[in-house]
């Protein structure tokens, strides 16, 4: 292990990453921790694919830095514990090829955590950075009203698992 190597929180896990602390967290997530559910797209925060929760608020991790997240609780699809709104996103049939689903899911989880029952406007506005080429927004929205409950969004860094990446 080098003195690069860095303490994590994700999903309730500890991981020790030993990678630059300027790299992108999408790079250690899918390249060094395999989890792979969240994905690469622009690297430029314009698509939304890579979307996860850094203390419960929405962020980009090919725009995060390993360092931006030290001391701070990831969530990432792999982790996001709402089954209510997994469940409206397969009533409606929401995902076509999936590529950005699960950027999605970790917004509209975002937005239900402070909005249990969001306006129009709100999911709109939550949602505007997150680009679907399949075109699936009309049912991302039926599926964010149809979700009734919020979401408790993790803040805390509970450190269960030691895993060495
Ligand atoms: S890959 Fe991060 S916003 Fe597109
Ligand atoms: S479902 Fe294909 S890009 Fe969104």
């Amino acid at each position: 292990m080098s003195n690069k190597a860095m303490k994590i929180n994700i999903n309730g896990q500890s991981f020790t990453v030993d990678a630059d602390p300027n790299m992108p967290l999408l790079w250690a997530l899918r390249d060094m921790l395999q989890l792979t559910g969240t994905k690469y797209g622009c690297g430029a925060g314009l698509c939304g694919a890579c979307t996860i929760h850094v203390d419960g608020e929405p962020a980009r991790a090919c725009l995060t830095s390993l360092k931006q997240v030290a001391d701070k609780a990831v969530t990432t699809i792999e982790g996001l514990e709402f089954e209510q709104l997994k469940q409206a996103w397969a009533q409606h049939n929401v995902p076509q090829c999936g590529f950005c689903q699960a950027g999605q899911l970790m917004s509209a989880a975002a937005l239900l955590a402070k909005h249990p029952k969001p306006a129009d406007a709100q999911i709109d506005e939550a949602m505007s950075g997150n680009i679907c080429r399949c075109g699936t927004y009309t049912r991302i929205k039926s599926a964010i009203k149809a979700t009734t409950g919020g979401y408790q969004a993790s803040h805390s860094a509970a450190a269960s698992m030691e895993v060495e990446a």
